[in-house]
């Protein structure tokens, strides 16, 4: 019987976790199946149980990242600092591991797929939510020179770099306060889902910025937008985290690397032809 995986989230129609995955074990040779299930609000304990008396491995998204955490027996040091989990594994004793992928994947995406370094770099994080604590350690762990915190609560962003500042040197501050120009700007505020800018000054972008906008839609998003307007070297968007942190995850559960460069290719293909028709 082939292996079984799943990702578990309400909504879930939308997720392109199963095509991802199926793709990673053809390419791998893998014998798997990679199922979306739309789990009812209260009830991912037993979705979770029911799952784990055959599947081998979940994705989580929203709204069960907390359910998620609480269900798991043991955690990645990096699921810990991100306090958050997306990828649960049953050990051979019974037992689930909880680790976090999202952050790896981003900064595999940054500087594998687009060979942008970061060790050395002065960076700025645009955002103090979740889904910027989840990439802060990986990112650090890359020793940069400096990473900048920047939120619209700044409280949030001084709380959260005081929580990182045992890796490297970071800092948080309000938008108007940020100072000086960046090498790498990750834009981590859900602002680009309503079609929001972070105020940052327009003087933080210089001609060999990359700017990451860990959102990712068909058309470029308002904060790529807005850097490419201001010459930036490179404007790039999540979806290459998207496809990361699956291959992350593919890897943890299944021992094997697969190729995320031609699933990013096709994905994006796809929105294109879905925006043109
Ligand atoms: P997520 O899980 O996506 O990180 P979150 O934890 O709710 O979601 O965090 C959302 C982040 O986007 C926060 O940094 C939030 O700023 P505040 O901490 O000040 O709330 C930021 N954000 C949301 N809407 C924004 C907007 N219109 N402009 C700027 N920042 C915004």
């Amino acid at each position: 019987m082939s292996d079984l995986y799943a990702v578990m989230g309400n909504p879930i129609n939308h997720s392109k976790s199963p095509q991802i995955h199926s793709t990673f074990a053809e390419q791998t040779e893998q014998d798997l199946i990679y199922s979306a299930i739309l789990v009812p609000l209260e009830k991912f304990k037993e979705e979770a149980d029911s799952f784990f008396r055959n599947g081998r491995g979940l994705n989580v998204t929203v709204p069960f990242k907390e359910d998620a955490w609480q269900y798991a027996d043991t955690y990645s040091s990096r699921a810990l600092r991100a306090g958050a989990v997306n990828t649960l594994i049953k050990k051979e004793d019974g037992s689930v591991h909880a680790d976090n992928t999202d952050g790896i994947g981003m900064v595999r995406d940054i500087t594998v797929n687009n060979g942008c370094e970061i060790k050395g770099k002065r960076v700025l994080v645009l955002g103090a939510g979740g889904a910027v604590r989840g990439i802060l350690e990986p990112v650090l762990e890359e020793k940069p020179r400096e990473v900048v915190i920047a939120n619209r609560t700044v409280s949030k962003a001084q709380a959260l770099a005081e929580d990182f500042s045992d890796i490297g040197e970071i800092s948080g501050c309000g938008f108007e306060q940020v100072e000086g120009q960046f090498d790498l700007i990750i834009n981590g505020t859900s602002a680009s889902l309503s079609g929001e800018l972070p105020p940052v000054p327009e003087s933080v972008i210089h001609l060999e910025t990359t700017c990451y906008d860990m959102m990712y839609s068909a058309e470029p998003t308002v904060f790529n937008q807005w850097a490419a307007g201001l010459n930036a070297a490179a404007t790039l968007d999540g979806l290459g985290m998207l496809v990361e942190q699956a291959a992350e995850s593919f890897e943890k559960w299944r021992g094997v690397r697969p190729e995320s460069k031609p699933v990013i290719n096709s994905i994006r293909e796809s929105l294109l032809l879905v925006k043109t028709a």
